[in-house]
């Protein structure tokens, strides 16, 4: 049976006090926590680091953090992130020169690794690549920021990639990222999605317990 996953992203967090409000929302239901790097390069935003994951480790989290890289390079990077206690690192594959070579210093430093593709990039960079990934992310607004609006073509996207990872028969999570909230969450899951980024429909709600339960009622009448 398939484990849905609630995967916060603490881009819409309260970052002076970071460490509290990623424990709120870890004590109130959600599975990942969802780490957004941004580089005012390959986007145009600037938001956290290394530095930021092993502060999050050091306080006491310990729960999964999928790290998204929004940077260019990839490579350099990703060695710290291993030290800095990431679990997952997904980077998108016009941000590096050599896709495969990222994937495998992700691999090499023993932590899971995913693709990310925007709304445009077609699905067919993934050929060749579904037996070396452990989750595709797919974005559904463009990457920079928090709070946009749902990108409505990426369902059939979605759909298609749901397809392509059960025809390969790889162990591969789906997951959406970009204005997913409870009012599109269920549609997502029955599209194919298994792995769901929300940032300011979680953080900017008074009772994270109460969004992320209204989440999983919908992804669970939905599937
Ligand atoms: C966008 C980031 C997202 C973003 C999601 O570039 O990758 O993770 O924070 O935010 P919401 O859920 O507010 O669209
Ligand atoms: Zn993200």
């Amino acid at each position: 049976m398939t484990k849905y996953l609630i995967a916060p992203s603490i881009l819409s967090a309260d970052f002076a006090r970071l460490g509290e409000d990623v424990e709120a929302v870890l004590n109130a239901g959600a599975d990942w926590v969802h780490f957004d790097v941004m580089d005012n390069h390959y986007v145009p935003n600037l938001s956290f680091g290394p530095l930021v994951c092993q502060a999050l480790r050091d306080y006491g989290i310990d729960a999964p953090i999928d790290v998204h890289l929004m940077i260019e390079p990839v490579d350099r990077i990703v060695p710290e992130f291993a030290a800095a206690g990431a679990s997952l690192i997904s980077f998108h594959p016009e941000a590096t020169r050599h896709v495969d070579r990222s994937l495998q210093l992700i691999k090499e430093q023993g932590l899971q690794c995913g693709l990310v593709l925007n709304p445009a990039t077609p699905l067919n960079v993934l050929d060749h690549l579904m037996g070396q990934l452990d989750l595709i992310l797919l974005m559904s607004v463009n990457p920079g920021y928090g709070g946009q609006s749902f990108i409505p073509y990426v369902i059939d996207k979605i759909a298609l990639l749901r397809e392509m990872i059960d025809a390969s028969g790889a162990d591969i999570r789906l997951e959406v990222d970009g204005g997913v909230k409870v009012n599109n969450i269920g549609e997502l899951a029955r599209a194919g999605a298994d792995t769901f980024v929300a940032g300011s429909a979680i953080f900017n709600e008074p009772d994270y317990e109460k969004v992320i339960s209204h989440m999983r009622d919908q992804i669970s009448a939905n599937v």
